[in-house]
C-alpha cells in the first residue's frame, strides 16, 4: 500500500482520493478496498441481499444508443411487446416465489399506447399482490427511460415507487460520444431531478471501461451520485456488441473492465456507504462467478431475470447474457446459494428499499416496507 493512499474509513472522499482506489492494481491493494467496503455495508445495510424478479417488458425502442443492441435501427432484432395480461402473470409469479419486488424494464418509447399500458399492468400488479405478508403489494422499480414529469408522476400514482435512468457516464464529451444528437446529458439529470421530486427512490448508473473513458470520469461519476443524492446505483462493466457502432471501438481488455466494475461497485461503496447498490447481469456476462464476487465488492441487490422464456432472448443489449436457458424456479435455487456461499442471507417478501431513502424520509414521516 502507498503512503498516499486514503483513508479509507472517511467521510468526505476527494476526487484524488477516489482515483487513487480506482487506480488500484496489485491484488493486496485491492483486497484492502473490497473488504473495507464490505465491512461498510454490513455496518450500513447489513446481511441482507434484496433480490427482485426483472421482467424485460419490450424491446422496441425510439433510441439508437451506440452500444445498445436493442438500439432502433438494429434490424437483427425481432422485436416483442409483452400485453399488460403477461406483465401481470410474471408479477404474480414473483410474489409466488418469495420475491417482494420486481423491476419492470423495457426500451424508450413515448406513445400514449405504450404509456397507457404499462400505467394499466401497474394498478393491476398493485391491486393483485397485496396480500398479508406484502401489505403494500409487491414492490415495483420501473425502468423506460426518458419521460415527462407528468408521465412520470403517473407511473408513480399507479404503483411504481422506485424508478432506474442510468446516465451511462457524466462526462458530457464522452455522452456525446456514445448517444446520437438530440440525447444529452442534461435531458438525463433534468429527468432524475423530476422522478425525485415525484416521490421516486431514484437510481441511476454508468457504464464502465467506456472507449476513452478516464479514471477521472469515473471518479467524477462516483462524485456525481453523491451529489445527486441517489438512493439506487446499478452500473456494470461496457460489453462490445458487434452489431453496434461502439461495439467496434477499441476499448480496455476483458480483465480490466471486470476489475474496474468490481472496484467500482466497493469504492462507490466507501463514499456513498448506504445506497442499494445492484450487482448487475452485465458482470455476470463477463465471469460466470460475476454475481457472487459484485456482492462481495459491497452490493447488496441482484435482480435475477424473469423475462418469459420465448421472448427472452431478444432482449440482448449485449453478447454473452447469462440466464438465456436456465429454469425460473431453479435459477431461484442457485441465487439463494450464490448469496449465501458469499456469507449473507437471501430475504424473501420484502420491498428491500435503500437504508438511504428511508433516512432521506425520516423526516417526511413517509413509510416503506
Ligand atoms: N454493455 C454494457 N451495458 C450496456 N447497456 C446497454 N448496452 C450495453 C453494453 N453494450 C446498459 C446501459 C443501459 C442498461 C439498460 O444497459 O447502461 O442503461
Amino acid at each position: 500500500m502507498t503512503e498516499t493512499f486514503p483513508d479509507l474509513m472517511q467521510k468526505d472522499f476527494s476526487q484524488e482520493d477516489i482515483i487513487a482506489m480506482l487506480g488500484a492494481t496489485s491484488d493486496d491493494e485491492i483486497e484492502v478496498i473490497r473488504s473495507a467496503a464490505e465491512k461498510v455495508l454490513l455496518e450500513n445495510c447489513g446481511n441482507e441481499v434484496y433480490t427482485r424478479g426483472l421482467i424485460e417488458a419490450s424491446n422496441i425502442c425510439r433510441c439508437n444508443c451506440y452500444y445498445c443492441g436493442i438500439r432502433k435501427s438494429n434490424k437483427n432484432v425481432e422485436r416483442y411487446d409483452m400485453k399488460v395480461e403477461e406483465i401481470v402473470d410474471a408479477a404474480l409469479w414473483c410474489v409466488d416465489h418469495g420475491y417482494g419486488s420486481m423491476v419492470i424494464q423495457a426500451g424508450e418509447r413515448h406513445s400514449a399506447r405504450f404509456i397507457d399500458r404499462i400505467e394499466e399492468a401497474l394498478k393491476q400488479i398493485k391491486q393483485q399482490t397485496r396480500s398479508e405478508e406484502l401489505p403494500q403489494g409487491l414492490g415495483i422499480t420501473l425502468g423506460v427511460g426518458e419521460q415527462t414529469p407528468e408521465v412520470y408522476r403517473r407511473f408513480f400514482e399507479a404503483g411504481a415507487h422506485r424508478y432506474l435512468l442510468r446516465v451511462e457516464t457524466t462526462n458530457p464529451d464522452l455522452f456525446e460520444k456514445i448517444h446520437p444528437s438530440g440525447q444529452t446529458l442534461e435531458t438525463r439529470i433534468d429527468c432524475l431531478n423530476s422522478l425525485r421530486e415525484v416521490g421516486y427512490q431514484v437510481g441511476t448508473g454508468v457504464m464502465i471501461g467506456l472507449p476513452g473513458q478516464t479514471l477521472e470520469d469515473l471518479a467524477n461519476d462516483i462524485l456525481f451520485f453523491k451529489r445527486q443524492d441517489i438512493d439506487m446505483i446499478g452500473m456494470g462493466p461496457f460489453i462490445p456488441n458487434e452489431e453496434t457502432p461502439l461495439g467496434r471501438e477499441l476499448c480496455p481488455d476483458v480483465c480490466v473492465r471486470m476489475n474496474l466494475a468490481l472496484l467500482m461497485i466497493a469504492v462507490t461503496r466507501l463514499v456513498l456507504k448506504d445506497v442499494n447498490i445492484a450487482s448487475t447481469t452485465a458482470l455476470e456476462a463477463l465471469d460466470p462467478e460475476g454475481r457472487e464476487a459484485g456482492l462481495r465488492f459491497g452490493a447488496n441487490v441482484i435482480m435475477p431475470l424473469m423475462t418469459p422464456q420465448s421472448v427472452r432472448r431478444n432482449y440482448l443489449l449485449y453478447p454473452g447474457k447469462p440466464c438465456l436457458d436456465e429454469d425460473l424456479l431453479a435459477s431461484r435455487t442457485a441465487l439463494e446459494k450464490s448469496i449465501n456461499s458469499v456469507g449473507r442471507e437471501m430475504v424473501a417478501n420484502k420491498w428491500g428499499d435503500a437504508v438511504h431513502f428511508k433516512k432521506r424520509n425520516l423526516n417526511k414521516g413517509e413509510t416503506t416496507s
